[in-house]
């Protein structure tokens, strides 16, 4: 009989501690839908007492999305971060709280500065606590891949004692080697087993040796039951275990590991991709499952095996993680009804038809530009269209433009719109770039220095649509702007101006926060 393996998707809390890969709440809405089109079984949705804004969108994230779907986030082991963990994930419909420790030697002395016992209380203390609020408790020893076997065995043994009823089993700094992990949760799983059967081994691997797909294979052939990953392998340093690559060699090598999960594989391109939009983090071209060459034969070799029979070159079908070969090309006159099911057959679900019907007019813009519509830009057409119509995030609207280059002064004119005001200006710049973004600055009058850039054609097709990313730092903070379109120069504008939002979103919400707390007090 095969066994079923929980996958929890950290890609909103261990995924986001990466630099720049910052999501506003909305973003993290928007994925989090995805996440529930791709049927996780749990999402970890962030990290409540490390900020306000983060507590919030955990709490939004809990109203969000649907009942079939467990949500848990994160807390040390300290009283107001279970409390943060237990107040912004308590409305979901199956909520439990992630407790996490460290139990090695170098986190216990170098980072607590206690004796090993004093450690191993505060664990039990905390998972106490946490049973007062919610009946499911996840207790993670950190760095247990560099512990001492007796002291890991022993906490775990008090946590269970003390009511956890998932035992998570990190390698956080990505030091196992895959038969040495295997063992460990060999080991550890006929103990638990031992003594109580119904708490559920868990497993969450780094990959800063290119291991943690591998390790967590061997993990799961082992005994782990629940896995912890992110999309695109996103995280700290080399990232998390990559949910696409281990998803897919359990359905792939069925036959090895007598396993299945949940997972919707059709979904795994659209959550990749999406992603990367929201991010501005490209996955790499040869990536396994989402890089854009994983299902590309460029040999001759190759292709004549594959004309002959697909089977010859490919394990699995490009379509079977969503990569739908028999794409269909709209144009303007394809339709409603046509566009209706290609919006459809990506799992989106549409609000109503007010919502349907802006879409639509959306696309026949874009069609007019393009000519050929593919997936790939009505999936971006959706999800750009949602995050600018639920994050009124349009405080400065771009009305027009105008750029002109040369190699003496590269010249632009912008008119925005704040609210009723309406403001023109131009500028001259090193370059039309340099030129567009200093008349914006000038006219927002905003002291935003440009960290980063970066453009990349994101469709198929004659009429390429450009999508612009760029970081903005703004009173010490970094924020990111995204923007699409199939002019680059307008998509730069309107990057510019998203980050600018952004921005300005952030200091109105910091200053609605201040206002709260000073009325409290
Ligand atoms: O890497 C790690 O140890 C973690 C824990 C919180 C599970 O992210
Ligand atoms: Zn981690």
């Amino acid at each position: 009989m095969k066994r079923n393996i929980i996958v929890l998707d950290t890609t909103l809390r261990d995924g986001e501690q990466v630099p720049g890969a910052k999501l506003n709440v909305n973003q993290k809405i928007e994925f989090a839908r995805q996440l529930e089109r791709l049927h996780v079984d749990i999402i970890e949705a962030g990290f409540p007492a490390s900020s306000k804004g983060d507590f919030q969108a955990v709490q939004e994230i809990s109203r969000s999305v649907g009942d079939h779907i467990s949500i848990t986030a994160l807390a040390r082991a300290v009283k107001a971060d279970i409390d943060a963990v237990y107040e912004s994930i308590r409305i979901a419909q199956d909520p439990f709280i992630h407790i996490v420790l460290g139990s090695s030697n170098i986190h216990v002395e170098k980072k607590f500065n206690r004796s090993k016992d004093a450690v191993l209380q505060m664990g039990v203390d905390a998972v106490k606590y946490a049973k007062t609020l919610l009946p499911h408790v996840q207790y993670s020893t950190e760095d247990a891949s560099r512990s001492d076997f007796d002291y890991l065995w022993k906490t775990i043994e008090a946590v269970v004692k003390a009511g956890a009823t998932i035992i998570n089993i990190p390698d956080t700094v990505g030091y196992a080697e895959p038969g040495e992990f295997g063992d460990l949760i060999r080991r550890i799983n006929y103990r638990l087993k031992n003594i109580n059967d119904n708490v559920i081994l868990s497993v969450h691997c780094h990959n800063d040796l290119g291991l943690a797909t591998a390790n967590t294979l061997s993990a799961i052939k082992n005994g782990a039951d629940k896995i912890e990953c992110t999309i695109n392998g996103l995280g700290e340093r080399a990232g998390n275990t990559s949910l696409e690559e281990v998803v897919m060699a359990l359905k792939v090598r069925e036959d090895v590991y007598q396993c299945m999960t949940n997972i919707k594989t059709t979904e795994l391109l659209n959550t990749s991709k999406l992603l990367t939009h929201l991010t501005g983090l490209d996955v790499q071209v040869n990536k396994a499952i989402t890089g854009e060459n994983a299902f590309a034969h460029s040999s001759g070799i190759h292709q004549d095996g594959l004309l002959k029979d697909k089977q010859v070159y490919e394990i699995m079908s490009p379509e079977e993680v969503g990569a739908d070969s028999m794409e269909l090309i709209l144009t303007a006159r394809s339709g409603r009804h046509a566009f209706k099911n290609a919006v459809e057959r990506m799992g989106f679900s549409l609000n109503d038809d007010a919502e349907f019907e802006q879409l639509f007019q959306k696309f026949l813009e874009l069609a007019d530009l393009k000519k050929e519509v593919y997936d790939h830009d009505v999936f971006y057409l959706v999800t750009g269209y949602r995050e600018h119509s639920t994050s009124q995030n349009q405080l400065y609207e771009l009305l027009s433009f105008q750029v002109v280059t040369n190699d003496l002064y590269p010249t632009a004119a912008a008119k925005l719109r704040m609210g009723d005001e309406i403001i023109k200006g131009s500028a001259v710049g090193d370059g039309p770039i340099d030129a567009l973004y200093s008349v914006i600055k000038t006219l927002t009058k905003l002291d935003v220095h440009l960290q980063h850039y970066k453009i990349n054609s994101i469709s198929r097709g004659k009429e390429a649509v450009g999508r612009v990313n760029i970081k903005i730092e703004y009173k010490g903070k970094t924020y990111s702007g995204r923007a699409m379109d199939t002019d680059i120069i307008k998509a730069s504008a309107l990057a510019f101006l998203n980050g600018i939002n952004a921005a300005l979103l952030d200091a109105v919400y910091n200053e609605e926060q201040r206002k709260e707390e000073i009325r409290l007090n």
